[in-house]
């Protein structure tokens, strides 16, 4: 006997992406629009880049010795010979876009949000994904603390219109080229004595990146972690003032923070002001935003020197939190019309009334053909829809539908034209 035919392969999504169907939708639309709004609301214009860049525009940027560059970011050569990569985080490539688009002769700051994915090539679990989506703004071309301050202002107003509650701002500051240098010399001083007691990460962190060191989670590490000289006792008297009023903006604002002074973040770029966003109840993995400010970036992608400060935040961990808190999106908006057609000469009249109410700004869906009065209602019941237009031989000849109120089966029959105004006056738009 021959080989039954191998069935076509299922295919499902990789591994670390998520489909947004369509009952999440109203979730996303709602962070999506309040993010719009509070970064409009700020003065922040949005832009957006290519998904993929260079791979210099991220690897420059993001640096050697970051789990981002070492382990995550999807690089690959197009059928050109360019090595691409898909974009790992925002910043690097709005940098890109500014330098290139001459920005700097704009009136600076200049103000600038984005809400787009980012790929990294992470150990998925809950809230930690291979395709995530960040709203992130950048502030370009302000140096003074005032400009970090607005930044996390504008990230915890965010959370707030969302409605996100006990969330714990940390702050720290990462010095600059003045001061860092010194510091990292003492903490590869004190790592070298505890080298054998550290983790293997570690030990890759001690020659690429130290600064890391003092962000492992490693179990083994931590008493060495808290062991380690601070940074705060290097900061350079310009770095320290900065700092200094960073805090002073926060507290004149009403925003509380903690100090936390192993806050290093995971990416290169940064100068001075560093901060996280964490939910109080989850572990310190878990930011639900963070940013800070990236004085060197422009300068090392090959633009003139300017400073710039900005946060990014990711949706599916908002989401995720706005669930667990119990928080609800605005509801989508009702069917309104779903409309019933029993004869091919009714067709015509049902695509005419569904065009009639979606003019009147309302939601109207025609019913699919050949299906029985009673399949259709059950439809329109399935749906959820506020009423039914019903046209079958006896209303095409008078031009006229029946339309039942599904919330009470009351019904009326009426001239086809008015049947879209009626609805209208009768459910919002
Ligand atoms: P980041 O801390 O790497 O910073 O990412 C920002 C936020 O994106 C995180 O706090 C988290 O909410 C979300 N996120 C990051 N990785 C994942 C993941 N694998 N799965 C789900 N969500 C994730 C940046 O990317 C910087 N560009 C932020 C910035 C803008 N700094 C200055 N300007």
């Amino acid at each position: 006997m021959a080989d039954p035919e191998p069935r076509p392969r299922k295919f499902a999504a990789p591994r670390g992406t998520t489909d947004v169907l369509p009952d999440d939708a109203p979730w996303w639309s709602f962070v999506r629009s309040t993010a719009a709004q509070v970064a409009g609301r700020f003065g922040y214009r949005r832009i957006e880049t290519p998904t993929f860049e260079h791979a210099g525009v991220y690897l420059r940027s993001v640096g050697a010795g970051t789990d981002i560059v070492e382990k995550e970011v999807y690089l690959f050569e197009d059928r050109g010979g360019d090595t691409l990569a898909l974009r790992p985080e925002g910043t690097a490539g709005v940098m890109r876009a500014y330098i290139e688009h001459g920005m700097a002769s704009l009136p600076q700051p200049v103000r600038l949000y984005y809400v787009a994915p980012n790929f990294r090539y992470d150990r998925p679990q809950a809230g930690r994904y291979r395709q995530h989506t960040q709203f992130g703004a950048e502030c370009v071309g302000d140096p003074s603390p005032l400009a970090d301050a607005e930044m996390i202002d504008l990230l915890c107003t965010f959370y707030r219109e969302l409605g996100l509650r006990h969330l714990n701002l940390k702050l720290n500051s990462i010095g600059d080229a003045n001061c860092r240098p010194a510091y990292v010399e003492a903490l590869r001083d004190y790592y070298r004595q505890h080298l054998d007691g550290v983790c293997a990460d570690d030990r890759m962190r001690f020659e690429q990146n130290p600064m890391r060191l003092l962000d492992c989670k490693e179990e083994r590490c931590q008493p060495i972690v808290a062991g380690a000289p601070r940074l705060r006792a290097y900061l350079c008297d310009a770095c320290r003032e900065h700092f200094a009023d960073v805090q002073a903006y926060l507290t004149a604002l009403g925003i509380g923070f903690d100090l936390d002074d192993t806050l290093v973040r995971g990416l290169d770029y940064y100068t001075r002001t560093a901060f996280e966003v964490q939910p109080l109840q989850e572990g310190s993995q878990s930011a639900l935003g963070g940013g800070g400010r990236y004085d060197g970036l422009i300068e090392l992608l090959g633009g003139p020197p300017t400073p710039g400060t900005g946060f990014g935040t990711g949706m599916e961990r908002i989401i995720l939190n706005l669930k667990r808190a119990g928080l609800e999106p605005p509801p989508p908006r009702p069917l309104a019309l779903y409309v019933a057609h029993l004869t091919p000469e009714a067709a015509p009249l049902a695509l005419r009334l569904a065009g009639d109410a979606r003019a009147a700004g309302l939601q109207a869906v025609v019913a699919s053909a050949g299906r029985s009065l009673k399949a259709q209602l059950r439809h329109a019941g399935a749906l959820d829809a506020r009423f039914a237009a019903i046209i079958g031989a006896s209303e095409v000849a008078t031009g006229e539908v029946t339309l039942r109120d599904l919330r009470d089966h009351s019904e009326r029959r009426l001239a086809a034209a008015a049947a879209g105004d009626a609805v209208a006056s009768e459910v919002p738009s």
